[in-house]
């Protein structure tokens, strides 16, 4: 995925263009990668940031780099359920080297609200919580809705062939 705004694009460069950032596009995440889902969630709040005045520069990367952490694929449900906790606190560690302000670190480590409980400070931080949930469920949904409507297909293929 691409963005083609160029206002976006040249606050986000350093980010886009770090080896170590495009890693995660190596990593699964909601049945898209981490970095599409990353991007998406940074873009959608940038555009809102901008809409109400608020700081969409610190929206905009904060936003990208709120999932900036590294799993492996096979995660059992512990694994999985140790991750949900310790992510923020990952990404904030590993997001660091860019240098973050401290609206910039509230919205990546209060990003899981209220599942985990650092509790969003700003505007800003409640926009990226808000639209991170919205753009996981819908690619939760579509990740899903595949595989229901597969295995449904495939059971009626089985009452055809046994009624
Ligand atoms: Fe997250
Ligand atoms: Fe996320």
């Amino acid at each position: 995925m691409k963005i083609k705004d160029q206002k976006y694009n040249k606050i986000v460069s350093n980010i886009l263009s770090d080896d170590d950032f495009n890693q995660i596009k190596k990593i699964e995440h909601h049945g898209t990668t981490r970095f599409d889902h990353s991007l998406k969630v940074s873009y959608y709040s940038y555009v809102i940031a901008k809409k109400l005045h608020l700081n969409y520069i610190a929206t905009a990367r904060a936003g990208l780099l709120h999932d900036y952490f590294f799993s492996k694929e096979d995660r059992n449900f512990n694994e999985r359920l140790v991750s949900t906790f310790v992510h923020p606190k990952e990404a904030v560690n590993n997001a660091k080297r860019f240098g973050l302000s401290d609206l910039e670190e509230n919205i990546i480590e209060s990003h899981m609200f209220p599942i985990y409980i650092s509790i969003p400070k700003y505007l800003e931080s409640w926009i990226v919580t808000t639209v991170d949930k919205v753009v996981g469920l819908k690619e939760f949904l579509v990740k899903y809705s595949f595989k229901i409507v597969r295995e449904y297909n495939v059971l009626l293929l089985l009452f055809t062939l046994i009624r």
